[in-house]
């Protein structure tokens, strides 16, 4: 079947067999590595991605049902070369071990606060309940993620200026959506 997306803001235009998963079209056909697979079971959200502004495990979408929509990978978070500011918090908060569960946990995290802008750890450890962290990093992801909802917040600085367009609640991921 032919399909058109949009990944981190280019139109890609492929065949691919029914039974593709939109985690092995990312990899696979666009080269989309940053997106990983942990199990392949839609256990672990490794391979979380926004399709259409909503986080999904890729591992759980086939690539035909992501015809005609718009799709960000961690790859399309950063913009004229400066990182995200989940990106940034995850960093400055060590919160990545071995780094594989790391772009699930950020694009899951970006979803999370356009949610919820000012999560509680509570909020923050159900928002991330789908992500597994085979490190255990648990601790400094969560502090992570409350650093990046005081680095989006209104007047917190340039970053601010991403979020604050006419749809907030949505405005992470539109930003992550690179093309909009
Ligand atoms: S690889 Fe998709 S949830 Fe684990
Ligand atoms: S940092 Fe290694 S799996 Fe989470």
């Amino acid at each position: 079947m032919r399909i058109t997306v949009n990944v981190d803001g280019t139109s890609y235009t492929d065949e691919v067999e029914p039974r593709t998963l939109l985690v092995h079209y990312l990899r696979e056909t666009l080269g989309k590595v940053g997106t990983v697979i942990g199990c392949d079971t839609s256990n672990c959200g490794a391979c979380t991605v926004h399709l259409n502004g909503q986080s999904v495990k890729s591992c759980s979408v086939l690539a035909v049902q992501a015809d005609g929509a718009e799709v960000t990978t961690i790859e399309g978070l950063a913009r004229d070369g400066k990182l995200h500011p989940v990106q940034e918090a995850f960093h400055d908060n060590h919160a990545l071990q071995c780094g594989f569960c790391t772009p699930g946990m950020i694009m899951q995290s970006i979803d999370l606060l356009a949610d919820n802008p000012n999560p509680d750890e509570h909020a923050v450890r159900e928002g991330l309940e789908g992500n597994l962290c085979r490190c255990t990093g648990y601790q400094n992801i969560v502090r992570a993620v409350r650093d990046a909802a005081q680095r989006m917040s209104p007047g917190a600085g340039p970053e601010a200026e991403r979020v604050s367009g006419d749809d907030v609640s949505r405005a992470p991921s539109a930003f992550a959506g690179g093309g909009e």
